[in-house]
Formats: structure tokens, sequence, C-alpha cells
């Protein structure tokens, strides 16, 4: 495992890589994965699809179906690559989320995105969502009539995206998506499928910053989600 993937990833994690000192290690090797496009095309949306997604943002901004509108600041619909071949789904907003708009932006998102890095992803290029799209009181779990009154959204979203490879972060969301009570530490480390594509379950980052001696855990599910993806026939750039 001494790619460069994972030096960027335990570097960014915060934990020390010895290395031997080598003139490989000085200059670029053609072995280094290519760094990721930040936006090399913008992809043309056909009208109608934009107008679907105008209107499913507005219906999320808008909705009051759970008693969740009435506490959040905003409702965090979601971000990313409208086309984008992984679809990232965490569990709801915390208090950073709420306050901003956008997921994964407080702690846990910190180490989402070197985690993306890591395989070569960032934010951009993927497409983030959350299974609530409102923040729980306290940041407590998500309440079953909640989930069951945001999961139209979600599947919406999914619908629009049309994303290759799911990659799900924590006990909520996989369990929410697999329709199943096993634990994350049961979950991971296999490929399971949703709408028939590839879905790998991680831990949530907001545990790895709590238990990192996990992480390496984390890091062969990237590593799955990496292989998963490279399977499909197109990268969206
Ligand atoms: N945790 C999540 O699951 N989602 C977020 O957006 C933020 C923290």
């Amino acid at each position: 495992m001494s790619t460069r993937p994972r030096r960027l990833y335990l570097q960014a994690m915060g934990i020390d890589v010895w290395q031997r000192r080598s003139r490989s290690h000085l200059e670029p090797s053609m072995s280094d994965p290519a760094p990721p496009v930040e936006s090399a095309a913008v992809a043309v949306e056909p009208i109608a699809v934009a107008d679907q997604w105008a209107q499913l943002i507005t219906e999320v901004e808008d909705c009051t179906a759970c008693p969740l509108h009435a506490t959040r600041t905003r409702a965090v619909f979601g971000v990313g690559h409208r086309q984008a071949d992984c679809m990232v789904i965490g569990e709801a907003p915390g208090a950073d989320e709420d306050r901003l708009g956008e997921p994964f932006v407080g702690r846990a998102g910190r180490l989402l995105d070197p985690m993306l890095k890591a395989i070569g992803l960032n934010r951009e290029r993927v497409f983030i969502a959350n299974i609530l799209k409102s923040r729980p009181p306290d940041n407590r779990d998500p309440r079953p009539e909640e989930i069951q009154a945001c999961w139209p959204y979600l599947l919406r979203q999914i619908e629009l995206v049309q994303p290759r490879v799911f990659l799900i972060m924590g006990r909520v969301a996989a369990q929410t998506l697999l329709e199943t009570q096993t634990p994350v530490g049961k979950l991971r480390g296999t490929v399971h499928q949703f709408q028939g594509r590839p879905l790998i379950v991680t831990y949530h980052p907001a545990y790895l910053l709590r238990s990192p001696l996990q992480k390496a855990k984390a890091w062969q599910d990237l590593q799955l989600a990496q292989r998963s993806l490279a399977n499909t026939t197109t990268t969206v750039m």
C-alpha cells in the first residue's frame, strides 16, 4: 500500500508517513496517478433536465413533510457533479451544514475531502447527498418517519444523477439504502448492489475522527470503490 494516494490520504489525516529517499521520490513518476481534473469540460444540460433539478431543489427547500423543517436553518439539498459517476451518501446535515446549506462542510467534511482525494476524486467530481435534507436537533439519529419523508428526494436525486457507483458513509445511510440492521463493520468490505449498481459502505468520517484506528479499513473501502469505478466504462471529467 505504499502508493501516492495512500500517502496523500494518510498525510491529509495527519499521519506521518516515512519514506525511503530516492530520485523517484523527488520527481514525478509515470506511475503516479494524474491529479484530479478540476473542471475540464462543462457538460451541457438539456433544459428539461435542468428544470427537473430546479424543481427538485425548490421542493426540498420548501419541504414541510416532517417536523425538522421547523428547526432547520437551511435545507441541505446536496452538491457536486450532476452526472457524477460516484454518488456519496451521508446521514444528515450537522450544525455547519445547516448553517451553510451544503453537505459535509464541518469537521467530518474536512476528512471526507482527503478521503475522496486519495482515490482521485473531489467534491466537484462526485455528487454528495444525505439521507435527510434537514438537520436533526442536537445531531440525534434520524427518526424512521423523517427518513421516510425525505426518501423520495434521494430517489429523485439518484434518478437524475444516474451514478455508476454509490459510496455510503456510515450506519444510517447504509442501513437505510440496504434495508438492513446489520452493523457497518459487517457491511463494509464487500460490494453490495442498489438499483443494480455497486454500493460500497464505509465508516462515517465523524466516526473515523473518534476512532482513528479504523482509518485503515476505510482506506480499503475507498480502494474498493475506486476499483468499482474503474470497472465502469466512462468517467465524468
Ligand atoms: N454528516 C453527514 O452525514 N452529512 C453531512 O452533511 C454532514 C455530516
